[in-house]
């Protein structure tokens, strides 16, 4: 399993699987001197974190990340700070409970990873998935809590804003709202009537998929690397990587090809500060792979989870037809998890195109040169 790192300058490789005895990360290239302790990247895990409402899975992790290396502290100021080495990050795996895998663990789940992964290495971790498993995930948020320290004003959000047909209302779109329900959703009515929605749901023994939106404010322009290298190219690489996500979008996505070139093309203006605006955002952000210094708006839709009680036609290891019916604790709509993978995953892409664009360009011209 030889491909376990992402990035260029911001370099993140993880380890570990669903019911080993620890996960962990190890983030290379995180620039000297920015302060750095667990606490820093604590509340990150707890959004993330699994058995917090009923609507995702009840399996009970505490998350607790303790940095083992890359942090010093800096006697001049008395702050932990970041050496320039690799810093890694561990988290024990305390809530598993592997005999709940026993009854499938010959069987292939219909929509799962498991017949791919025992067709390429002849065998597979049965308990929980092993490394096909969403939890190996939370140490993508936890390099993600330090991609966000090094881009100077860079703010990472990400909002549920689709669950099976149930979509946001744009006008009730607030902020606030996603820290308050346990969807993550912007629009507080919508977020109301997702518990019945996800408790008929669960309670059918089905489950759901979801959009998430990830917006990216305060990325400087110029960030991307043409041609193999572009931004948006990067950014849908890392969500695509993210388990059960199958389509990725960046600004209007796929709803440009309803838009005529006059509607799509994002018109400019001068601003009052001497810079140009742009009167619309189509490009969410990005243009020949290149930041325009708009926020970057990012979409990406996950499946239904594939575990569910509801029996579904397979086969087995032996080559047998048979039925499965998965019992034990998933989430029943993946979705809602994914909101701060998400986001992790574009911080980590913007902090390694900073580091690789201070890298090959430096300080950016002025504009008009
Ligand atoms: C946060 C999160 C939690 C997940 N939890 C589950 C789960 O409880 N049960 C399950 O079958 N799949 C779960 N998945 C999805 C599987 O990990 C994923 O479908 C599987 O690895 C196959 O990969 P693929 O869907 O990307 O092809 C979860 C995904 C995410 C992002």
């Amino acid at each position: 399993m030889s491909f376990n790192t992402f990035g260029h300058m911001f370099r993140v490789t993880t380890f570990g699987e669903s019911h080993g005895p620890a996960i962990g990360c190890v983030v290379d290239g995180c620039p000297p001197r920015i302060p750095l302790t667990e606490a820093d990247i604590q509340p990150y895990l707890d959004k993330r974190r699994p058995g917090q409402s009923r609507f995702t899975t009840q399996r009970q992790e505490p998350d607790a990340v303790k940095i083992l290396s890359g942090v010093f502290v800096d006697e001049a100021s008395g702050r932990q700070v970041t050496t320039g080495t690799p810093i890694a990050l561990v988290i024990e795996n305390v809530g598993q409970r592997s005999k709940d895998y026993s009854d499938i663990q010959d069987k292939y789940r219909p929509g799962h990873a498991d017949y791919t992964y025992d067709i390429k290495y002849g065998l597979r971790d049965y308990r929980g998935g092993g490394r096909q498993s969403a939890r190996e995930t939370a140490m993508r948020v936890g390099a993600g809590a330090i991609a966000r320290k090094i881009v100077p004003g860079l703010g990472v959000r990400g909002a549920l804003i689709q669950m099976g047909p149930h979509r946001v209302e744009r006008a009730r779109w607030d902020w606030a709202e996603v820290e308050r329900n346990p969807f993550f959703c912007p629009d507080a009515r919508l977020a109301a009537m997702l518990e019945d929605y996800l408790d008929g749901v669960r309670k059918r023994g089905s489950s759901t998929g979801a959009v998430i939106e990830i917006v990216a404010d305060g990325v400087p322009p110029g960030l991307g690397a043409p041609i193999y290298g572009k931004l948006d190219g990067d950014l849908a690489a890392a969500l695509m990587s993210i388990n059960a996500v199958k389509g990725v979008e960046i600004g209007a996505g796929f709803g440009a090809a309803e838009l005529s070139g006059e509607e799509n093309a994002d018109e400019m203006r001068m601003g009052n500060d001497g810079k140009p605006v742009f009167l619309s955002n189509n490009a969410g952000g990005i243009l020949g792979g290149i930041s325009t210094g708009q926020p970057i708006v990012a979409r990406f839709a996950v499946k239904p989870t594939s575990s569910i009680l509801i029996p579904r036609r397979t086969v087995d290891r032996h080559g047998k037809d048979t039925e499965i019916s998965t019992k034990g604790r998933h989430d029943p709509c993946v979705g809602i998890r994914a909101v701060p993978i998400g986001e992790a995953m574009v911080a980590c892409v913007i902090a390694d195109h900073y580091l690789r664009q201070r890298g090959q360009v430096g300080e950016p011209p002025a504009w008009p040169s």
